[in-house]
């Protein structure tokens, strides 16, 4: 029998992102995440993973007035939202919506290396717009156009909350989007890198990256963590909530990891930004039912946190709706996931991996009729 899941398989050279398992550390392009986390915005970040440097300031300058010429959706787009907003999730509606952005790129069907990255650059910018049109036409709020003069994470909050968020709540944003930006060959990337390698559109390998991370065992378990924190309610019903849940055969979400076998490095910035928040919010008790889950699943399990956990407290406290959680890992994953789509066409040969027969062997056809 296979192993199931791919686990020892390496699919692709990458000089992306790097994991170490078992020390629990992971790495953009040669910077630890804890430096990145610490000093990079995120606009350095998207620099960095497609362009394998950090940039200087008059790149960044460059980068930033594309990012900002973007934002705007395509009234195509804009007229679809009332549709999407009324009958599709929200990871429903991005997948939908990043799908039908391809019909107006100016770029069109142009694959030169140049384009790509305008795609590329062009998915980055209309996410967060496309993911707060889509709250405030459901919540029937006036639409808020994209602010210019906002960094990516703090315009976000501009148009999902309509006013300026403060310096300390766009830095936080910041921080887990830099944190989001990448992660190796995780199921959405692998899947957006198998669509690249057919030589299919930048907008087909990302429609499918989105579908993947939809899954509550990827994405989805920020939005798993943050209701498992209000079902525990108070960090002293942590450890009974646990027991039983892991009695009942159910994962505890926000915890485990394919590949780290200890702390994920990018929840211990998390726990950090987590317990800041909650002191400055004046609201412990969130920190605490997350912390006492830690506690508890380790000592009832000995698993570790992955990124989920945190980040679903550090969300919740800085006001994203807990539906938004999982499109918020989708609009800073865009940052990855293009970079990987772009690796793939540079050094390109269809994904296809074998499968092992185990079915029946060397059966004859028999008539419709004669069989029992
Ligand atoms: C991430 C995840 C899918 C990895 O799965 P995996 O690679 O199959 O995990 P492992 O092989 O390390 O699992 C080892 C054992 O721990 C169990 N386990 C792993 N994560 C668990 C969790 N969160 N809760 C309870 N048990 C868990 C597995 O069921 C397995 O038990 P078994 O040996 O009795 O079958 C898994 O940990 C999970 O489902 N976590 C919850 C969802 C989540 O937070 N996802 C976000 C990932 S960033």
């Amino acid at each position: 029998m296979t192993e199931k899941g791919l686990r020892e398989i390496l699919a692709a050279d990458t000089k992306l992102s790097d994991i170490d398992g078992e020390a629990g550390r992971l790495w953009y392009v040669g910077y630890d995440i804890a430096d990145l986390a610490a000093h990079a915005t995120f606009e350095e970040t998207i620099y960095l993973l497609h362009n394998l440097e950090l940039p200087t300031r008059e790149q960044l300058n460059r980068l930033n007035t594309f990012l900002v010429r973007e934002r705007e959706l395509h009234p195509f787009l804009a007229r679809m939202m009332p549709t999407l907003a009324q009958n599709a999730s929200p990871m429903s509606m991005l997948r939908t919506g990043i799908s039908a952005s391809s019909a107006f790129d100016p770029d069109g069907w142009d694959d030169s290396p140049e384009a790509e990255y305008r795609k590329a650059m062009r998915l980055i910018a209309e996410t967060p717009t496309l993911i707060a049109t889509y709250h405030r036409v459901r919540t029937d709020q006036e639409v808020v156009p994209p602010h210019p003069s906002l960094s990516h994470a703090a315009n976000f909050l501009w148009m999902l909350h309509g006013d300026e968020p403060s310096d300390e709540d766009a830095r936080v944003l910041d921080t887990t989007f830099v944190l989001y930006g990448d992660h190796t060959m995780n199921a959405s990337t692998f899947a957006a890198r198998v669509v690249a390698s057919t030589l299919s559109d930048m907008f087909s390998a990302i429609t499918a990256a989105i579908g993947a991370l939809k899954g509550p065992l990827h994405g989805g378990a920020n939005e798993e963590s943050q209701k498992m924190a209000e079902e525990v309610g108070k960090p002293e019903n942590a450890d009974a909530y646990v027991r039983e849940r892991l009695a009942a055969g159910k994962k505890v979400m926000g915890f485990g990891h394919a590949v780290y076998k200890t702390m994920d490095p990018r929840a211990r910035v998390l726990k950090q930004l987590c317990e800041d928040l909650a002191e400055r919010r004046n609201q412990p008790q969130w920190y605490q039912i997350f912390s006492s889950l830690e506690q508890a699943t380790f000592e009832q399990k000995g698993l570790y946190p992955n990124v989920d956990l945190y980040a679903a407290g550090v969300y919740h406290m800085l006001g994203i709706p807990t539906d938004l959680m999982t499109p918020l890992f989708a609009l800073a994953r865009m940052a990855g996931w293009t970079a990987h789509v772009r690796e793939q066409y540079a050094d390109n040969r269809i994904i296809r991996p074998g499968s092992e027969y185990v079915g029946p062997k060397d059966r004859t056809y028999v008539p419709i009729d004669e069989r029992a």
